[in-house]
Formats: structure tokens, C-alpha cells, sequence
């Protein structure tokens, strides 16, 4: 079995790589990633060594690129490969048009032109875009409100239009707020993990009170494996971690788990542009599969916190140079 993963490098596509690698002990796995700023091959440095494992340096849109690392041919493509960040899609969009959208259509060609038996698309709850109560699920209208969500259920669109109109046997999953080790220290949890190791306060935005539902990324990985073994052609599957919790009450638990105080070190800061309230995804599709996550919340927190301690010759570096920039723009205004 020999699959091409795109985007293995990033937060999620490198944990699923690492699990594939030891739940299939025949696997063979091709990384193909175009080592943006969140593409890092310290994520994989203990997974190089595997025999099983080939890297290949190039970008999505490249047809060219694709071609090479199919090579004589695989037997899925797992798609990893985006922009994922919804504040840098604010302040430049062009990049997640052009990776979401239409990388994702230069896969789909390449499986349409190779007959490859699977295409799995990784998704995101966002497509739904803000939900006030209840849950999504897959049948639900797409309404995403960021130029990152609008991407991503481009994405999507093109995916299931393929499968319509060519008979492409691709499946998507959307996953809801993903935490965990190897995670760019951007996003909600690795940033404010970071910023308090080193003393400094946390930018909450708005109010707080925004809700999201944090899943672990060894259950999202999992979810994703899972789906390609069990999932029906064609099909859209919700994977939800199951702990909504509040932005606030998320750092609160941050702060005391790194032994900082909320008076001193939170900061609450201009709202982010068009911010969604809150995502909320029905799994019972996915559960119906036999898919469920395993890890629970404290513990995932607890042991999110304690890898961020032991890491930082791992995040120290990503917090320099372009990451600084980007947090100048991204904050100093607010
Ligand atoms: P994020 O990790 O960017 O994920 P997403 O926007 O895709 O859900 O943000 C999670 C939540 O945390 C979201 O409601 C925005 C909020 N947030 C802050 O309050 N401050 C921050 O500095 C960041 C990065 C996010």
C-alpha cells in the first residue's frame, strides 16, 4: 500500500503521517509539501529514518510536481496541504485562493488522470461558517464568512463536483478546532502556551465568549485514517472533538496550567474581523462509521501544555524572524 500525503509536513498532515506509519506496518507513505512558513521538517525529523517514508519538495499547484510524486502510481492521495490560518486570510488572501482552491483542483485532475481508487480532502467545520445553536451536519449549507473558510468549502465544492460529474471516489472530512503537539505557535492554543512560558500576556479577542469544539489532533488523525478505510465514495464526514468550550474558559485553563495569573496576563484585545461565535458539528456519521475521539479534554490539555514545555527547541525557532512580523502586524494595532 503506498499513499501520497500532501501537506505531511503541517500540524495535522505530520501526526497522521506518524500514525499511518505505525498502525500500518507496510504503509508506504509519500510527503509531498511545499515548505511554506507552517511546513516544517522538524515535525517528521524522527520519521525521515523510516524506509517507509519519502519526502518530496513541491507545491500542489504544480502539476508537474504531483505528477513526480505519484510516480508509478498510489493508492489514495490524503490532502493536508492549506493555508489554515483564518487572521492571515485577512490580511492576504490571495495565497489561500490559490492553495485551497486550486491546488486542490490540480489533485483532482491527477486522480481523474491516474484512476486513483481513493481521494481524501481535509476539511474544516468553518465551511458552515457561524453556527448560533445547534450542531451542522454534512447536509447543511455551506456558509463560510472568512476568505479562509470561502477557500476551504471552494475546496470542497470542486471535490464533490468531481465526484458528480467525473465519478472521482473522493470523501472529505471537516474537523472541528484541532490542538496538540507540533502546532504552529499562531493558533489559539500553541500561541498563548508559548507566550506565557515566556511571561507574556495572551490577546483574547473581542469578549471571549466565542465558542469553538477543540478535538486532539491523535483523534483528528485517527478520524482521518479511519474515514479512508471505512468511509463510503462521495461522502462527507463532521469529525467533532466534543468539548465545546469558551475562548475565556480556554485560557483560564492555559494561564493556571502554565502558572500564570488572568490579571496579570491576559489581555483583551480589538475583535478579530467577521469572527464566527461559535462552530458546532453532529458526528453521528462518523460515529455510525465506528469513529470516535479517544483522548479527553483535561488530559489532552494537560499534556498539550507539558509538550510545549519539553519542545521549546522545537517552537523557539518559530517564534522568530517571518512569525514576528506577522505577530506586529497581526497585533500591534489592536
Ligand atoms: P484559532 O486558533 O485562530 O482557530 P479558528 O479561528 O480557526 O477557530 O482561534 C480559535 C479561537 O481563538 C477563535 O475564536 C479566535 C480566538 N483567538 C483569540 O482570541 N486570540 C488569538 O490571538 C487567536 C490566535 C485566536
Amino acid at each position: 500500500m503506498r499513499w501520497l500525503v500532501t501537506g505531511g509536513l503541517g500540524f495535522i498532515g505530520s501526526n497522521f503521517v506518524r500514525l499511518a506509519l505505525r498502525e500500518y506496518p507496510t504503509l508506504e507513505i509519500v510527503n509531498l509539501d511545499a515548505m511554506t512558513y507552517a511546513g516544517n521538517p522538524a515535525n517528521l525529523r524522527d520519521v525521515e529514518v523510516n524506509g517507509r517514508y519519502q519526502f518530496a519538495h513541491g507545491d500542489i499547484c504544480d502539476p508537474d510536481a504531483v505528477r513526480d510524486a505519484i510516480g508509478s502510481g498510489v493508492d489514495a492521495i490524503v490532502n493536508f496541504a492549506a493555508e489554515t490560518h483564518v487572521d492571515r486570510s485577512i490580511l492576504d488572501p490571495e495565497q489561500f485562493l490559490r492553495t485551497d482552491i486550486l491546488g486542490t483542483h490540480v489533485l483532482l485532475e491527477a486522480v481523474r488522470e491516474r484512476n486513483i481508487p481513493r481521494y481524501l480532502q481535509v476539511s474544516t467545520d468553518e465551511v458552515y461558517g457561524d453556527v448560533a445553536a445547534g450542531e451542522s451536519a454534512e447536509s447543511d449549507a455551506l456558509c463560510p464568512r472568512s476568505p479562509y473558510s470561502a477557500s476551504k468549502a471552494g475546496g470542497d465544492l470542486q471535490v464533490l463536483a468531481y465526484h458528480t460529474t467525473f465519478n472521482v471516489p473522493v470523501m472529505i472530512t471537516r474537523g472541528s478546532n484541532t490542538y496538540g503537539p507540533y502546532q504552529y505557535p499562531e493558533k489559539l492554543i500553541p500561541l498563548f502556551i508559548t507566550n506565557l512560558i515566556d511571561d507574556q500576556t495572551v490577546p483574547v479577542y473581542g469578549d471571549g465568549l466565542q465558542i469553538r469544539d477543540w478535538l486532539h489532533v491523535e483523534d483528528h488523525a485517527r478520524g482521518i485514517m479511519h474515514v479512508l478505510e471505512h468511509g463510503d465514495v462521495g461522502n462527507v464526514y463532521n469529525l467533532g472533538g466534543g468539548n465545546p468550550h469558551t475562548n475565556l474558559s480556554i485560557t483560564e485553563r492555559l494561564v493556571s496550567g502554565c502558572g500564570r495569573a488572568m490579571k496579570t496576563h491576559v489581555r483583551h484585545v480589538a475583535d478579530r474581523e467577521g469572527h464566527d461565535r461559535r462552530y458546532a458539528v453532529d458526528s453521528t456519521k462518523a460515529h455510525g462509521i465506528g469513529w470516535s475521539p479517544r483522548v479527553a479534554f483535561e488530559d489532552g490539555l494537560h499534556s498539550t501544555i507539558a509538550w510545549y514545555q519539553a519542545n521549546e527547541d522545537w517552537w523557539r525557532p518559530l517564534k522568530s524572524g517571518e512569525f514576528l512580523d506577522y505577530y506586529k502586524r497581526q497585533y500591534a494595532h489592536r
